[in-house]
């Protein structure tokens, strides 16, 4: 089985780089990381692909006089090792026009609310000012816009009556940390497919509803 090669960019903690490593030291899962480039220096999921004994790299945007030429590196280290699917995982810099229509259909990303509600910075804060009964994350293929493009896969996750941002991020993330390597599973597979603005995953069964507060209750 040829697996589908990953390169995963991070700024940060990388805690979902971390799940889809977890996920890949299967050796029956379809996808292998291949290079994990952080725009941060020392940021902490660098180390966990060193233990991991993944190839990586950083590329400090500071270091650029601007978007492009950060960009162009970033493509150039990814192509150099030889990446299929680019996965943002907690990459908290915006890309150029050019590269995402470089790596289009081949980028994906993970953000924390259920899209196209809540992209952007606070999003936790500002789904419980709304008063909303679900949350969720959602993992999609990247538009230039940002948090924009067809879904791929959603979780939704109940919010509690006393919810504090962080208690709603935390049990988001456990459920960001299921659907990131699902996700990259899908495409492996080819079961998920870019139609248009859409994407088709084939034989997908569809889940209970479920009910926040529960009926009755
Ligand atoms: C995650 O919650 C991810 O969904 C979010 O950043 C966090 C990174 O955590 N991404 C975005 O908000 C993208 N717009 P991690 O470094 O522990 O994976």
């Amino acid at each position: 089985m040829s697996r589908l090669r990953l390169g995963v960019l991070i700024s940060g903690r990388g805690t979902n780089l971390q799940a889809l490593i977890d996920a890949c030291a299967d050796p029956g899962f379809p996808a292998e990381i291949v290079l994990v480039l952080a725009n941060v220096p020392g940021a902490a999921g660098l180390d966990a692909a060193s233990r991991a004994g993944i190839a990586t790299a950083t590329v400090d945007h500071k270091a650029f006089s601007g978007r492009e030429p950060f960009d162009a590196a970033l493509t150039e280290a990814l192509e150099a090792a030889g990446v299929e699917l680019v996965c943002l995982a907690g990459f908290m810099r915006l890309l150029t026009p050019g590269f995402v229509g470089h790596w289009r259909d081949r980028l994906i990303n993970i953000h924390p609310s259920l899209l196209p509600a809540y992209p952007g910075l606070d999003t936790h804060a500002r789904a419980l000012a709304d008063g909303v009964r679900f949350a969720g994350c959602t993992v999609h293929f990247v538009r230039t816009e940002c948090d924009v493009g067809p879904i791929i896969l959603q979780a939704a996750v109940p919010v509690a009556a006393d919810d504090t941002p962080e208690t709603l991020a935390a049990r988001v993330l456990e459920s960001e940390h299921r659907i990131y390597p699902e996700a990259v599973r899908l495409i492996a597979t080819g079961q998920a497919k870019v139609t248009g603005e859409r994407v088709a995953v084939a034989g997908a069964a569809l889940p209970a509803a479920t009910v926040n507060p529960p009926l009755g209750g």
